[in-house]
């Protein structure tokens, strides 16, 4: 079960583009997407109103989408705008288009009732279309539900035991408590390390030897979008009293988006705000990150695959599962909510 009444990230803005349609599933759902003469983003279900054959098997022509299985056209709108062999447009032809919105280089997607599609409800992730803020925008493929890749991301006890190498560090940082706030339709969480060995890949890109005082700081919003404030700088300098001089900084965006019941497109960026024109930065911060989110998909695959045997198997709470705990409740009341709207409507 999904929510459905929520921007979901659809990809990267140039994954989409005028030359050639794009398919991607978004909560059970195939959509076709391509952009019209003017850049704008069209989204359709990438199902033929005639007889379901899919349209991203189609050919742009003008701007417009031909199926490729009988000809049938559509227009940017789902419009059907002509039928072989018959001047007469049937009702029913025509198909409902998914409100879209580009921003800050997602495309994002309301997969439920187009009239409650809102974009003030788009998180900001300004730093993804700043020239402040350096980095490479990827995704990954899981073959799992989108709440256990939530799961990870809302408890960084893991990263020195998943992450010992890559983005994580000493075992002590797990025993820092997180604090966790509820806020709207989501959490934060911030986490502080203080006078602590650099994690591996700070050290990658600033050769630094001494303690750091190191943060965690994010929010968490539904359907699963994590925006992080994350950095170190040489220890008892304040930075966790807000001096950032000397500080090497980032900010993260990542993004759920269930494909399946049992698969998720997750897209991810680390941006850096230092060495701003030394791409090899950009491309060494960028391989610690993939280096590190392997670890996880390899951890999330195995944990998937020992509980797919035992559905009945009950998870044993811990202190640091805290918040997603909290992010589970609020996912479950929030489909809920929305189903027993729908099914009063
Ligand atoms: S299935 Fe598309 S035109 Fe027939
Ligand atoms: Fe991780």
């Amino acid at each position: 079960m999904f929510l459905k009444n929520t921007w979901y990230v659809a990809g990267w803005s140039h994954e989409i583009t005028d030359t050639s349609l794009f398919s991607r599933t978004i909560t059970g759902v195939p959509v076709v997407f391509w952009r019209d003469a003017q850049g704008r983003v069209a989204a359709l279900p990438d199902r033929c109103s005639h007889r379901g054959a899919p349209l991203s098997r189609g050919r742009l022509e003008d701007g417009e989408l031909r199926c490729m299985y009988h000809g049938v056209k559509f227009n940017c709108e789902g419009a059907c705008t002509f039928v072989p062999g018959q001047e007469r447009i049937p009702p029913g032809a025509n198909l409902a288009p998914f409100p879209v919105v580009e921003r800050n280089k997602w495309v994002w997607i309301w997969m439920g009732e187009a009239a409650k599609a809102d974009p003030s409800l788009i998180p900001d992730t300004f730093w993804l279309d700043s020239p402040q803020w350096h980095y490479k925008p990827d995704c990954m493929h899981y073959d799992v539900n989108y709440l256990l890749i939530a799961d990870n991301l809302l408890d960084f006890s893991h990263l020195p035991f998943v992450h010992e190498k890559t983005l994580g560090g000493s075992t002590e940082y797990a025993n820092v408590r997180a604090d966790v706030q509820h806020i709207d339709r989501g959490l934060r969480v911030e986490r502080w390390f203080m006078d602590a060995e650099p994690a591996p890949f700070v050290k990658r890109v600033t050769n630094w030897t001494q303690n750091v005082d190191r943060w965690n700081m994010y929010d968490f919003i539904l359907p699963g979008v994590f925006m992080m404030d994350s950095g170190s700088a040489p220890a008892g300098t304040g930075a966790r009293e807000g001096n950032r001089v000397g500080a090497v900084q980032f900010r993260s965006a990542q993004a759920l988006t269930p494909e399946t019941e049992n698969s998720t497109h997750y897209f991810f960026s680390q941006a850096h705000d230092f060495a701003l024109d030394d791409p090899s930065v950009t491309d060494t911060v960028h391989a610690s990150v993939v280096a590190g989110f392997k670890e996880d998909w390899d951890m999330i695959h195995a944990q998937a695959g020992i509980l797919s045997l035992d559905p009945g198997f009950k998870m044993m709470p811990l202190n640091v599962d805290n918040a997603l705990g909290y992010f589970r409740w609020l996912m479950g009341r929030s489909i809920s909510a929305e189903q027993s709207l729908a099914r009063a409507a």
